[in-house]
């Protein structure tokens, strides 16, 4: 199988001011990759930018917003004028929320299939003459939720489920013309103190800690992209209650779906 040779490449990481991007972005620039960092709020991506570039890597900050397209258009030109090419973009920006489907107000679904469906598709398209150009790939960050529906996160879910949809579309699309397509299933994360999530109201909330599962490191995770983009991979699902996940609701369903009702039942009747 070819390989990518990393160093000298440029790369977008969207939503990489923080959590899994931040992460994916030191990986990155540790193999020797210019990195284009991204984010809403230019003050958190300028101060993740002056962290990474004080261990002595390559970075540039380009506050945007994924769910905007002319926003994407400008992230792409921009990082083509500072560096002449894009090689690698890595579509990781995303909202999480939790709230049943009865108690969540539709504002919260509106921002969460906005984000996590078009602010996939609209980079995609905007990077795309440019990575046909150097052969360049284009990974997505999915998510076990993105394997069936799960309770309390139907937005989060359908729209984790849909970049199944989007990679197999575009893989069959780029066929022949030497883009890389991936995709990484990520299971829950080690997430830091400033990862949040959108509540029933539309509140940003911090997320609680999940005990209960085993949460994998952002390096870890960082790692495995790392990897899945030098190996040209397709799909990675890098946990083992990703791979468990995947194989029980393929191929028990009906256990699947049995076990997740009763352990939304216990939970709701502990919350009261
Ligand atoms: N954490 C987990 O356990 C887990 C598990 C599976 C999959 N994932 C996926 O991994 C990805 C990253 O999650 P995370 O946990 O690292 O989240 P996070 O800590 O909340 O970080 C999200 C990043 O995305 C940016 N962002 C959010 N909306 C954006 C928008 N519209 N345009 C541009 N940037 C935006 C945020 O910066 P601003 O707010 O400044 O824009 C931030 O840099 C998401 O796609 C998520 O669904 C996470």
């Amino acid at each position: 199988m070819k390989r990518t040779d990393l160093e000298g490449k440029v790369a977008i990481v969207t939503g990489s001011s923080k959590g899994i991007g931040k992460a994916i972005a030191i990986a990155l620039a540790a193999k020797k990759v210019k990195i284009v960092l991204n984010g809403r709020d230019a003050e958190k991506l300028e101060q993740t930018a002056r962290e990474i570039s004080s261990s002595g890597y390559e970075v540039f900050p380009i506050q945007g917003d994924v769910g905007i397209y002319s926003d994407c258009e400008k992230l792409i030109k921009q990082t083509v004028e500072k560096y002449g090419t894009l090689d690698i973009l890595i579509n990781n920006a995303g909202l999480s929320m939790e709230g049943s489907i009865g108690n969540t107000s539709p504002e919260v679904f509106e921002k969460v299939i906005h984000t996590n469906i078009l602010g996939v598709i609209y980079p995609t398209k905007a990077a795309l003459p440019y990575l046909m150009k150097t052969n360049g790939s284009v990974i997505f960050t999915g998510s076990i939720a993105g394997f069936m529906g799960l309770p309390n996160y139907s937005a989060y879910s359908a729209s984790k489920m849909s970049l199944t949809a989007i990679v197999q579309s575009l893989k069959i699309e780029l066929e022949g013309t030497g883009v890389h397509v991936g995709i990484n299933y990520v299971g829950f994360a080690e997430n830091p103190s400033d990862k949040t999530f959108l509540n029933q109201n539309g509140e940003i909330e911090q997320v609680p800690i999940r005990e209960q599962f085993k949460r994998m490191p952002l390096q870890e995770i960082a790692n495995i992209f790392v990897k899945g983009i030098e190996k040209r991979r397709y799909k990675q699902t890098p946990s083992l209650l990703g791979k468990t996940t995947n194989i029980a609701q393929r191929f028990f369903p009906t256990f699947f779906e049995w076990l997740m009702t009763r352990k939304y039942k216990t939970e709701k009747a502990a919350v009261g």
